[in-house]
């Protein structure tokens, strides 16, 4: 958890107006009491491999310790055989048949499916509903992982991990979001070309790393923009550029965290893999 980048911090929780440089979600975790061990800690040894799978839910110790030995098991990219080897939770990277699997149990991270009207901040001044107010008390120091618009649905991540969220929200992990956007005017044939080769913006050139067209109806399309800018309204403006107003638009996938069926508002805890699969492309 040591080592990250800097925090190119703000804490402007206003969901309108363009800005300069990468804005989507810089709302940071305060760092967890739990990232490293204090003077009090007797656990510098580590814990004993098999109890720490077994707490986090992959099994008994038994049948935890039955897996160590069919070399299911590794450990920081070794596949472990041996029984009694003790792992940092804090800092390995334990993994089940080749999938990451997320340890920490002081670790949290949900998916929201945020719907339109509802602002990304976990409190308002203005007594605007806000995902906060879905939240609730879900578990402490949750922050957002990126920005929706006020307008904006769908997949939305919330974390107590401070270093998962900044590395999510930062550009230079270049983590892809996917987004389906429902607009009015006929696609151009080329749209897609044009856009992967990048467009210019006011605020400089953007480029998609996917753009399909999924539907179209009766002077309605529906497409789908994959791209990892951060930058403020990026796929309404992109699409408003291209002569595509954006009348709704819908995240339905962050990285590998799909947005699946999740009925508009609900919220759902992220599986340990899904959560390992993330760690993992964000190098955690
Ligand atoms: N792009 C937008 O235009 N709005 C969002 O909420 C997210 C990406």
């Amino acid at each position: 958890m040591n080592g990250a980048p800097d925090d190119p911090t703000q804490d402007d929780d206003s969901t309108t107006g363009g800005g300069e440089g990468w804005s989507e979600d810089m709302e940071l975790a305060p760092a967890h009491p739990g990232d490293r061990p204090g003077p009090d800690s007797d656990d510098r040894d580590g814990e004993r491999l098999q109890k720490v799978l077994a707490r986090a839910g992959v099994g008994s110790r038994r049948v935890c310790e039955d897996m160590i030995e069919a070399g299911r098991i590794s450990v920081n990219g070794a596949v472990v055989q041996v029984q009694g080897m003790r792992v940092d939770p804090a800092r390995d990277r334990i993994a089940v048949d080749g999938v990451r699997i997320e340890i920490r149990d002081d670790r949290v991270t949900y998916a929201m499916n945020k719907p339109p009207g509802v602002i990304t901040a976990m409190s308002d001044d203005r007594a605007r509903a806000c995902v906060g107010d879905m939240v609730g008390d879900l578990a402490k120091g949750l922050v957002h992982v990126g920005r929706l618009d006020q307008d904006t649905e769908g997949l939305l991540l919330l974390t107590n991990d401070g270093e998962l969220a900044h590395r999510l929200a930062h550009p230079s992990y270049e983590v892809r979001k996917t987004y389906l956007a429902q607009v009015s005017g006929s696609v151009p044939r080329d749209l897609a070309r044009r856009l992967r080769a990048g467009v210019e913006l006011e605020d400089g050139p953007v480029k998609v790393d996917s753009f399909r067209v999924v539907d179209t109806h009766a002077g309605q399309s529906v497409v789908e923009v994959v791209l990892h800018e951060g930058r403020k309204h990026i796929v309404r403006r992109l699409l408003a550029h291209v002569g595509l107003p954006v009348s709704r638009l819908t995240r339905t996938a962050v990285g590998p965290i799909q947005l699946q069926r999740m009925r508009s508002g609900s919220i759902r805890r992220l599986s340990k893999e899904e959560l390992g699969t993330l760690q993992e492309l964000v190098g955690l």
